[in-house]
C-alpha cells in the first residue's frame, strides 16, 4: 500500500469534540480512533492489527477500490447499557459472518472471525466514552475491507485494508420512528440474481441513489424496489427489509439472492413469531399489496434495518397512484417490534434469545 495508511493530514474531529447527544443525527461524527488490519498477498497474508488514532487515508491514485469497486463493509450498533460499565452489541456473530459472504462473492480475502471480534471490542471499549446515552442513540460501527492495491488491471486486488470506524449517531431518518412516504419504482432496479444484491458492497448502494434522489424530488423517503425480471415481486425498500401485514399475517420477501440477508430482519421475524404471529417469508407482488390496500386487508407495512431498527410506511405511490397505509399512521406490529427490540438491544429488557452480548469488559 505505498507507504501505510496514515497520512499527515491532520484529524477533522478530535476527542474534545462536544456534541449534542439528543441531535446526533446519523454518520458525521467519529471517535478518536480507527483499527485497520492490512493483507499483503506478497508479504504472507494478513499484517498484525493496529488500533491508530483516526485519520484520514492516504490512497495511490490508482488504487484498485477507487477503480473497480472491490469492497465490503458491515454496520452494526454498540449500545450503552443501564450499567456504566455495560457495552451491548446486538448480534455481532451474524455482521462477521455476512461480511465475511460477501468477501467470498467479491474475491476479498475473508477475515478470521475470532480476530474481528477481538479487534472489532478493542477498539469500541478503547473509545467507550464516545458511547452516547440518550434515548435512540449508540455507536454506530462500520467495518470495511477495500481492494487498497495501486493497479489498473482488472483482476482481484493482491492487497487490502481492512479497517474499522465508529461514529456515535442518533435517529437514520430525520422523520425518526414517524412514518416515511414510500414510491415504487419500476423504472430502476438494484439488483438481480446472480449479481451482487445479497451482498454488503459499495456497489449496491451506488445503484440505488438516482431512483433515491428521483423518489426524494417527489417528496418521497424510500424506494420500493421491484425484481428486475419481472418488475413485479417485490425486494427490499431503500437500504431496509421490507415487511408486510396483510390480514394479519406477517410477509417478508424470501431470500433468493438478490435481497440483503438483514440482521434486523430475521430479528423481526423471530420476535413476531414469538410474540405468536405468523410470519411467512414468499415472493409478494407489488399487485398484491395494492389489491390488499383497496380491499382494507392491508394493515401495516414497515422497513427493517439496523440503522432504523423499524421503519414504518405511512403511504406508497405505483403508477401514479398514491396508496394509504394504516391511516398514516404507524402500526401496532412495527411499534411493538421497534420497542421489544430496541428493549432488548439496550438491555431495557431481559434477551430471551442470546442476542446481546456485553463486551464492556475486556
Ligand atoms: C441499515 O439499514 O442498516 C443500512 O444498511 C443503512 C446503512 C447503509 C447506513
Amino acid at each position: 500500500m505505498n507507504g501505510g495508511f496514515m497520512g499527515t493530514v491532520p484529524r477533522n474531529r478530535t476527542g474534545s469534540q462536544e456534541y449534542d447527544e439528543e441531535n446526533l443525527g446519523f454518520g458525521s461524527i467519529f471517535t478518536d480512533h480507527m483499527l485497520q488490519i492490512s493483507f499483503s498477498a506478497g508479504k504472507g497474508g494478513w499484517q498484525p492489527p493496529q488500533i491508530l488514532p483516526m485519520d484520514n487515508l492516504v490512497l495511490h491514485p490508482a488504487t484498485m477500490i477507487l477503480h473497480y469497486g472491490q469492497q465490503v463493509f458491515e454496520g452494526l450498533k454498540a449500545f450503552a447499557g443501564p450499567n456504566e460499565e455495560d457495552i451491548f452489541l446486538f448480534r455481532p456473530d451474524m455482521n462477521i459472518d455476512r461480511f465475511n459472504k460477501s468477501c467470498e462473492r467479491l474475491c476479498i480475502p475473508t477475515v478470521d472471525p475470532d480476530l474481528f471480534m477481538d479487534q472489532m471490542c478493542r477498539l469500541i471499549r478503547m473509545d467507550r466514552d464516545w458511547i452516547p446515552r440518550a434515548p435512540g442513540t449508540s455507536v454506530y460501527v462500520r467495518p470495511t475491507i477495500i481492494g487498497s492495491e495501486p493497479h489498473l488491471g482488472v483482476r482481484p486486488s493482491q492487497e487490502y485494508l481492512f479497517y474499522i470506524i465508529l461514529s456515535p449517531v442518533g435517529a437514520y431518518y430525520p422523520e425518526g420512528f414517524a412514518p416515511v412516504k414510500i414510491m415504487v419504482t419500476d423504472k430502476y432496479i438494484r439488483a438481480c440474481r446472480g449479481g451482487v444484491g445479497e451482498a454488503k458492497t459499495a456497489a449496491n448502494y451506488a445503484a440505488s441513489l438516482l431512483a433515491a434522489e428521483e423518489a426524494h424530488a417527489e417528496g418521497f423517503t424510500q424506494v420500493l424496489w421491484l425484481n428486475a425480471v419481472d418488475r413485479v415481486s417485490i425486494e427490499e425498500v431503500g437500504t431496509m427489509n421490507i415487511f408486510f401485514r396483510i390480514n394479519d399475517e406477517i410477509i417478508t420477501p424470501a431470500l433468493e439472492g438478490t435481497i440483503l440477508p438483514g440482521v434486523t430482519r430475521d430479528s423481526v421475524i423471530r420476535f413476531a413469531r414469538g410474540m405468536g404471529l405468523k410470519v411467512t417469508e414468499r415472493q409478494v407482488s407489488i399487485e398484491e399489496v395494492v389489491r390488499a390496500a383497496e380491499d382494507g386487508s392491508l394493515q401495516e407495512i414497515f422497513g427493517s434495518g439496523t440503522a432504523a431498527v423499524i421503519s414504518p410506511v405511512s403511504s406508497f405511490r405505483y403508477k401514479g397512484r398514491d396508496h394509504l397505509v394504516a391511516d398514516g399512521k404507524t402500526g401496532n406490529v412495527a411499534a411493538t417490534l421497534f420497542e421489544e427490540i430496541v428493549a432488548i438491544q439496550t438491555g431495557a429488557k431481559p434477551d430471551p434469545y442470546g442476542w446481546v452480548v456485553n463486551i464492556g469488559k475486556a
